[in-house]
């Protein structure tokens, strides 16, 4: 008998949003209801991941001159999408294997971060990004800027060059610009208050994914 396709859900928010512990928690739900789940976040933790990773934490420096440097947003730009197109392919045979993929950010990410750079559009972000996977469903956390960067102090993690309330002020606009885009180039996107406590979040995440989940 033919499986069916495994679904592609993607969590996005601004940093602190809760995006991480919501898309955890949604892949243990999918495993506890029985369902095989992956659970996976761009950046990726392979190469091109890592080497994104260290640029938004500057830890990258010049072998010629150990000065540091720091990533344009256009650079960030493409190895973002280097780094989904090498995952789309990893993500694309889960789904053909039955297997559903939860994934921590993806690419409107990108369009609302890598847009802080005025001359980087949205449109421009899609073009570069063709061809990776479209999610069947996106979930965007919302939760204003000064609840984020208060959750953010919490964090032991090293902060990435984007937290910083201005930038996370920025980035938040742009989420809310680009929804109607968005939808029309990558399905259906339901915004969820991201201030409800832990599991409300999540069962509204659940509430809205049922119906699309195999019985
Ligand atoms: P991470 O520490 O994983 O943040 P979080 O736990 O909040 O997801 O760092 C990922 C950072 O990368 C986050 O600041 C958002 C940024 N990002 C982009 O700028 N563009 C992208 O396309 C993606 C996927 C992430």
């Amino acid at each position: 008998m033919r499986k069916n396709r495994g679904l592609f859900i993607v969590l996005e928010g601004i940093d602190g949003s809760g995006t991480t512990t919501q898309a955890k928690k949604l892949h243990n739900y999918l495993s506890d209801q029985g369902f095989e789940s992956v659970l996976t976040n761009e950046p990726t933790d392979e190469p091109v991941g890592k080497l994104i990773r260290d640029a938004l934490s500057r830890r990258i420096t010049s072998p010629k001159t150990s000065r540091r440097i720091d990533f344009s947003e256009r650079a960030l730009c493409l190895l973002f999408a280097a780094d989904r197109i090498e995952h789309s392919g990893v993500i694309e045979e889960a789904r053909s294997d039955g297997i559903h993929v939860v994934c921590d950010r993806y690419i409107l990410s990108s369009i609302a971060y890598q847009s802080l750079d005025p001359g980087i559009t949205p449109r421009r972000v899609i073009e570069i990004n063709k061809g990776c996977s479209i999610p069947d469903i996106t979930f965007l956390l919302r939760v204003p800027v000064n609840e984020c960067l208060s959750r953010l102090k919490n964090r032991k993690d090293a902060p990435t060059i984007y937290e910083k309330k201005e930038f996370l002020e920025g980035i938040d606009r742009n989420y809310a610009k680009t929804l109607q885009l968005y939808r029309k180039s990558f399905g259906p996107l339901v915004a969820i208050d991201g201030t409800a406590p832990e599991n409300k979040v999540h069962n509204e995440i659940i509430k809205h994914l049922r119906t699309r989940l195999p019985r």
